[in-house]
């Protein structure tokens, strides 16, 4: 009963690869958090991969990367007791409510995101697609369908939640109230560096430590992490401020006062890379191991993971009927053969 007057939560990610330690600090930590706050939903987004890939070549990876994400949701705790996984394109009304929503939204609107621009870039394409422009309102039906208030993203994504506000507000002024206006919920450390020291982590430029990596991969990675470039020597003062290795430390390391050590020989030039970095390794693979474990589990018993998904399609299904129904009573799309029938009697009353 309780669980009825929860508010709805939806979030997820598109199936492009396994999830990495970015993903975990910018979202999948806050998830763990507050799916017990809400009611929560989480998408595996693969309709929105074809804004930038829609051969066939890249299709047939889906499955695996689906099955992937799906391990990773469920080793780092997301409880399929009380919330639902799905997957976008097995819930048909994703596509109907898309179209609809294409009507309350203008080009240039979508044109200032600074978001596609940069997704269009990265795929090389050098005009945009229909569909790439449409990727935050196919974003926003997701974030809709299921009514859900709270959506938690990393800073990359609160332009698409916005722009979810709007097309509610939108909808709700043209035809009546049925979607609430999402709010997006940010994560601590909103986006963590990958291991180049560059970049955002992320799949792509391979600076990524991933969920699944074993912690002998863990180990190499962090050896060979960016730190600070002007240290030459271990007895050379170094800078901990932005340094990648110490910003790990501050995510991943439990022990505050191994950390602050560090951070205090480092500044003084009294610690070498070495070491500090063999305890960082340590302290993410001791993070990971409850991880690792969980996830090895569940691909040794797969049809666990497969009968969560298959709930959790049917119970989102049910869920994007209900507010398809919603709307097409607040819109008028919702004619039936009684077109027929209301003008014979309105005939019948002029005959008389
Ligand atoms: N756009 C998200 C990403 O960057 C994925 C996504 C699709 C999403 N639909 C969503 C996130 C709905 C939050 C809510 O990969």
């Amino acid at each position: 009963m309780t669980q009825f007057q929860k508010p709805r939560l939806l979030t997820g990610d598109r199936p492009t690869g396994r999830l990495h330690l970015g993903h975990y600090v910018g979202s999948l930590a806050n998830r763990v958090r507050l799916q017990n706050q809400y009611e929560s939903f989480f998408i595996i987004a693969d309709l929105h991969t074809l804004t930038t890939r829609p051969e066939r070549e890249y299709i047939k990876d889906i499955p695996a990367y689906i099955r992937d994400i799906v391990l990773d949701y469920l080793a780092v705790g997301i409880d399929p007791a009380v919330s639902t996984i799905f997957v976008q394109s097995a819930v048909p009304e994703t596509y109907q409510l898309n179209l609809l929503f294409e009507m309350l939204v203008t080009v240039p609107r979508l044109e200032r995101m600074p978001t596609l621009k940069d997704m269009a870039r990265d795929a090389k394409m050098d005009s945009m697609p229909f569909g790439l422009l449409g990727y935050p309102v196919l974003q926003a039906v997701d974030i809709l369908l299921p009514r859900a208030q709270a959506v938690p993203v990393g800073r990359d994504n609160q332009s698409h939640v916005e722009l979810a506000r709007e097309m509610a507000r939108k909808f709700n002024n043209l035809y009546g109230e049925v979607f609430p206006e999402p709010e997006s919920i940010i994560g601590d450390v909103p986006l963590l560096i990958g291991t180049d020291g560059q970049n955002k982590m992320s799949k792509s430029l391979g600076n990524a430590i991933y969920l699944s990596d074993n912690a002998e991969t863990v180990r190499q990675k962090v050896m060979g992490m960016y730190t600070d470039p002007k240290r030459l020597r271990a007895t050379d003062p170094g800078t901990v401020e932005g340094n990648p290795v110490f910003i790990y430390h501050d995510a991943f390391n439990p022990s505050y006062a191994e950390v602050d050590d560090l951070k205090e020989r480092y500044r003084k030039g009294q610690v070498g890379d070495v070491e500090v970095k063999e305890k960082l390794a340590l302290a993410i693979n001791n993070f990971l191991e409850p991880i690792r474990e969980k996830r090895a589990y569940y691909a040794a018993h797969p049809t666990l993971p497969r009968d969560i998904l298959a709930s959790g399609i049917r119970r989102m299904q049910a869920e994007a009927r209900q507010t398809m129904e919603l709307v097409r009573d607040a819109t008028g799309l919702s004619y039936s053969l009684d077109l027929f029938t209301d003008e014979i009697d309105i005939f019948g009353e002029f005959d008389e």
